[in-house]
């Protein structure tokens, strides 16, 4: 089964075509990053124009590098849950006219499922279930997934996402948008030892974290040495930043992993191209005999094929979506897909 994907649920228009869930036949995109980074951050407004600019010749060219003609497609996938609402819409609305025009069905994706089914790309053999820690722009917590299409949040953030922090921190530290590339590049460079940041302690759900205090205490400390006129040793600033927030991810997941009693961990998410989380997740797996599985780098931001890939579980589930198809901001990865 042919599937036409799109996603345009932030800053990256994109459309792929996915065979069967597991291989990509192609996978185009066309990013806005350059133009959001005058601004610090993604203009909602700005997304929505630049998303309906593109998404008509990205199609186009999918079929032109596959070869494929409209006739070949069997069915098309979109992210409809969550995002920037008027981002979301123009993917909708596309992939609304595309089925109705080409007569194949509709399937509406949620963004994280397309994020955790990156790893079916990356791995072939890999079925649920397992476990999942999801890391990216808008979303932290921990996913058990038991089935393609049937999941349970374990845990995660109580407040901000880690993709959101990264992106903060950076910003403060007047690194381009978006920071969380840039901040893994210094941090790789610095002494994580030379700053003390806090830690998100356990809580009743220990599953569950918190990043918004270390957040604050990054800034704090960068106000407090631009006030006194201190020099900050960024690098090293951003490797302690990066180890606290791989330190309160990584032994969450590791106690979730003992707990279920689940031998694969997956990741899945922007922030899951993190090279700090990225070695502890390795050395943590390695310690407990668990198989792990980290998408490639190219796999872990956004992109459509992973909405391809996930769209085909939705589709065998019998997940699939009329013309009445709404686009949300919000909305659980949990349950039905609609
Ligand atoms: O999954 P994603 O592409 O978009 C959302 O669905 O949110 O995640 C984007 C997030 C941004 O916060 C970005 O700064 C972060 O992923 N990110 C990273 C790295 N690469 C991307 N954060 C830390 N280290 C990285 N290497
Ligand atoms: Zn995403």
């Amino acid at each position: 089964m042919k599937i036409l994907a799109v996603e345009s649920s932030c800053d990256e228009t994109a459309v792929a075509i996915v065979e069967d869930g597991r291989k990509i036949l192609t996978d185009c995109i066309a990013s806005q990053v350059d133009l959001h980074r005058i601004y610090g951050g993604v203009v909602p407004e700005i997304a929505s124009r630049m998303h309906i600019e593109a998404i008509y010749g990205l199609a186009d060219q999918a079929l032109e590098r596959t070869g494929l003609t409209r006739k070949d497609i069997d069915g098309v996938a979109v992210t409809y849950a969550p995002g920037l609402i008027g981002a979301v819409l123009v993917g909708v609305n596309f992939a609304k006219a595309a089925a109705l025009a080409l007569d194949k069905p509709l399937i509406p994706v949620h963004h994280i499922r397309g994020h955790i089914a990156a790893n079916y790309l990356a791995y072939p053999q890999l079925e649920p279930p397992f476990l999942c820690l999801v890391v990216s722009g808008g979303h932290t917590m921990i996913v058990d997934v038991q089935d393609y299409t049937k999941m349970a949040i374990l845990g995660g953030t109580l407040d901000d996402a880690a993709g959101e922090c990264f992106d903060k921190v950076a910003r403060v530290l007047g690194m381009p948008y978006p920071g969380g590339a840039a901040l893994d590049k210094a941090a790789v460079l610095g002494d994580e030892g030379r700053y003390q940041l806090p830690h998100s302690k356990p809580g009743s759900n220990p599953y569950d974290m918190s990043f918004s205090g270390l957040k604050t205490a990054t800034l704090n400390l960068i106000h407090h040495a631009q006030q006194v006129g201190e020099a900050l040793d960024v690098n090293s600033l951003c490797a302690a930043f990066s180890a606290a927030v791989s330190h309160t991810l990584v032994p969450r997941v590791i106690q979730a992993l003992k707990e279920t009693g689940y031998r694969k961990l997956a990741v899945a998410g922007g922030v899951a191209a993190n090279s700090r989380i990225r070695r502890d997740l390795q050395t943590a797996a390695k310690s407990l005999g668990a198989e792990l599985y980290m998408p490639p780098l190219s796999l872990c931001g956004d992109n459509a094929a992973m909405i391809g890939a996930q769209g085909y579980y939705e589709y065998m589930a019998g997940h699939v979506a009329d013309m009445g198809l709404n686009a949300y901001a919000t909305k659980t990865i949990l349950g039905e897909s609609l």
